[in-house]
């Protein structure tokens, strides 16, 4: 399966999601390439520190690619990893358009902010465009960095679920310390100690309700 994380704003959770589901797969025992798209180069920095806090163990293949070589090197590999997980920037750039243009699953995590918000009609646009040449494209919206208290995830989570091009998955992964904490020294979620049990089955729900969301369609 081919992952793709995206959107079309800065700071989401994007790497975040990406690096996670990259370990989490591997640790499953999945061959797993890892690309990033991004220029920022964030899971490239991730996979740099994971390489040397697990001493060469990373458990997944690392690559950078940009623009349209996104698409032309990841389909020369897609017969060698049973899971590919592109990390794209937060731009409607050739890199996010061409990794759409081969993924099957797009994931686009929202913080529950306005600013967050604002950007689903371009992301629902982008879509329907990507699904013109690739239909089986899948797009996912989920709240990242989601507050402990107040009103602020429902009403986001309520925007969210009246899309029909991109699938509403009802899970919040929390703001929580733990998952930047464990991207800073080179861990996925479950890996880092002392745990921190929620955040784990945060994530472990956002992979739960995607994997659940793809069997229905
Ligand atoms: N659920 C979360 N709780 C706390 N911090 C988070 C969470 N998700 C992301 N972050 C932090 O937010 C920042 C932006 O996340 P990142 O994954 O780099 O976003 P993007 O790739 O979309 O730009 C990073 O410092 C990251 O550690
Ligand atoms: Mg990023």
């Amino acid at each position: 399966m081919i992952f793709a994380t995206g959107g079309i704003k800065g700071g989401t959770g994007k790497t975040t999601i990406a690096v996670n589901l990259a370990v989490y797969l591997s640790n499953l025992g999945r061959d797993v390439l890892l690309v990033d798209a991004d220029d920022q180069g964030s899971s490239y920095e991730f996979s740099s520190q994971r390489e040397a806090t697990t001493e060469g163990k990373m458990g997944y293949t690392l690559i950078r690619l940009s623009e349209k070589s996104v698409r032309s090197e990841v389909l020369k590999l897609t017969d060698k990893f049973s899971d590919i997980i592109i990390d794209t920037g937060g731009r409607d750039t050739i890199s996010q358009r061409a990794a759409l243009s081969i993924a099957d699953v797009y994931l686009v995590p929202f913080n529950p902010r306005s600013l967050d918000i604002w950007t689903l009609e371009p992301v629902e646009k982008l879509v329907s465009e990507m699904q013109i040449g690739n239909p089986k494209l899948r797009a996912f919206s989920f709240i990242n960095r989601g507050d402990s208290k107040g009103t602020d995830n429902q009403d986001v989570s309520d925007l969210l679920s009246e899309s029909e091009t991109v699938t509403y998955l009802n899970v919040i992964l929390t703001n929580r310390k733990a998952f930047a904490n464990a991207i800073s020294y080179g861990l996925g979620i479950a890996e880092l100690k002392p745990s921190d049990p929620k955040a784990v089955g945060e994530f472990k729900n956002l992979y739960d309700s995607m994997i659940k969301a793809l069997k229905l369609k």
